[in-house]
């Protein structure tokens, strides 16, 4: 049995606030509601809790429980499997880097916003409601023409993007026990937030109409295959799974602690909260489609056209207290993502090389904070947001649904995973059946290849991504090649901790 780890969360409760936070982040503002109002409402719920019970809450248990049995990050659990699978552990590590590197711009964007929009600086009333996309594309963003185009850094985005790296370093430098204690407070804060808004957006002229749209069933959509491959990315995406930082903070979880009852509990409390946030947005799109006399259609749902181009117009119709909302707002927007970012950044690659190499954690914490604040000054540029797009198709569905594929054959089969299954039931309030075993060993891996191959490499093979140009969009397969052969360099070097040096795994 390997060493256990001295980092641990102080109590219990920790482990799944910390792993909250990781999971409730901008995804569940913005993406949930949208899939909901996409795919058939209440069929798409139903698709939804079908697969987070089939696959979401197996797969974060794999992650969770294999984390604890081995006492290490991603890489090590792999390691500790086989030296030759270490590479498995890798990958979703280079992913977290490059999810990190983008989702703290989108969070300075939303800091940005929480200062121009306490002063509406792109006007109220129906003039300024029209504004927004423009202020967005071309004051903010001074968007470029193209990926090519890729123009100077922004400095007052560089500067926000400093300061939300020095809060994640000051939350997560000390490890476990200080990112426990914070994220409690992350996320009452941000479930307060979401409350104001909530209420906010209910009151509103309108808002039942904007409910009716999120919620009007169509059952007929149950059998559209594009409801379920939605419902499966989408569950992948919120749980924050495939990125190596779960197996980490499952590693900060006691030798005797429970992994089944808090693993369930993050999974239904982000699920709970996403269908919150659906409220908050809906009927807050129902005021802006009353208030300007437009058809939901036109309004920009999808992706952060929700949130920085449909809700800064709702901002500029409100009645009265614009400023504060929008403040409000933006901040509760920051806020949650702040969460998932230092989970990515200390449990996805801080904890990994710590672990491999035996460095300080603080000393690491340093160097990653200021390399990654560095990788992110390029999506500040005018051409940012292209890449931005990019680099989210490569890590966020790629490399995330991949390595959950090579992670659940891993796991399954080389670890076996009625192992896996009797070490999480010992210490655990309910058990888990037999058919854990077949979900890890093949439901998983099947699904998730699916999603790949039929939302992936089916359009992408095809068609140049999002329209781009052919070098552009290439450059997802290119850095898919290359975050693969990366994650088979650490293999090669000794570690250079005991804590690390694991063998091959002792089975039970
Ligand atoms: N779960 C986060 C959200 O829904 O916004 C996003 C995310 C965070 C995805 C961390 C992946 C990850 F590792």
């Amino acid at each position: 049995m390997e060493e256990a780890r001295t980092e641990r969360w102080i109590r219990p409760r920790h482990f799944v606030f910390a792993a909250l936070g990781s999971a409730i982040g901008l995804g569940n503002v913005w993406r949930f509601p949208y899939m909901v109002h996409e795919y058939g409402a209440a069929a798409f719920l139903i698709a939804y809790i079908i697969l987070l019970f089939l696959i979401g809450i197996p797969w974060i248990l794999m992650e969770v429980g294999m984390g604890r049995r081995m006492q290490r990050g991603a890489p090590g659990v792999f390691a500790g499997i086989g030296r030759k699978w270490e590479w498995i552990g890798w990958w979703p590590v280079c992913g977290a880097f490059l999810i990190v590197s983008y989702y703290t711009v989108i969070m300075s964007w939303a800091l940005y916003y929480v200062g121009s929009s306490s002063v509406m600086a792109w006007g109220v009333g129906e003039s300024g409601a029209k504004a927004t996309e423009g202020f967005f594309f071309n004051e903010v963003l001074s968007i470029s023409s193209g990926p090519g185009v890729l123009g100077s850094p922004t400095g007052i985005m560089v500067l926000l993007l400093a300061i939300t790296w020095a809060v994640i370093f000051l939350v997560m430098h000390k490890g476990a026990p200080i990112i426990g204690r914070v994220s409690q407070y992350v996320m009452i804060i941000s479930w307060i937030l979401l409350v104001i808004i909530f209420f906010r957006g209910i009151t509103l002229t309108g808002a039942v109409d904007g409910l009716n749209w999120y919620l009007d069933p169509n059952f007929a959509d149950l059998l559209n295959i594009k409801l379920w491959f939605g419902a499966a990315s989408q569950i992948a995406f919120t749980l924050s799974l495939g990125m190596a930082g779960m197996y980490a903070y499952g590693s900060f979880i006691a030798r005797k602690g429970d992994v089944t009852n808090s693993a369930t509990t993050v999974s239904l409390g982000n699920a709970a909260t996403s269908f919150f946030a659906g409220y908050a947005v809906f009927s807050t799109v129902g005021y802006l489609t009353y208030a300007l006399a437009v058809p939901v259609e036109e309004v920009a749902l999808e992706s952060l056209g929700l949130a920085f181009v449909a809700y800064p117009s709702v901002l500029s119709l409100l009645p009265a207290a614009q400023g504060f909302f929008g403040a409000i707002f933006f901040f509760m927007f920051w806020f949650i993502g702040l969460s998932s970012a230092y989970f990515l950044a200390y449990g996805g690659v801080v904890t990994p090389l710590a672990d491999k190499f035996g460095w300080s954690r603080v000393k690491t914490s340093l160097v990653v904070c200021i390399v990654l604040f560095l990788v992110g000054i390029l999506y500040t540029t005018q051409g940012g947001l292209y890449w931005l797009d990019i680099v989210d198709r490569t890590a966020c569905f790629y490399v995330l649904l991949l390595s959950g594929v090579f992670a659940a054959i891993a796991v399954g089969w080389g670890f076996g995973a009625d192992n896996l299954r009797q070490h999480i039931n010992e210490t655990s309030d309910f058990s888990l059946g037999a058919w854990f075993n077949w979900v890890i060993k093949i439901v998983l891996p099947a699904v998730l290849l699916f999603v790949v191959i039929y939302g992936g490499f089916a359009k992408d093979l095809t068609k140049p991504y999002a329209g781009y140009p052919v070098w552009a969009a290439s450059m997802i397969f290119v850095l898919l090649v290359v975050t693969l052969g990366v994650s088979f360099l650490p293999q090669l070097v000794k570690s250079g901790s005991s804590m690390a040096s694991s063998t091959s795994e002792e089975r039970r």
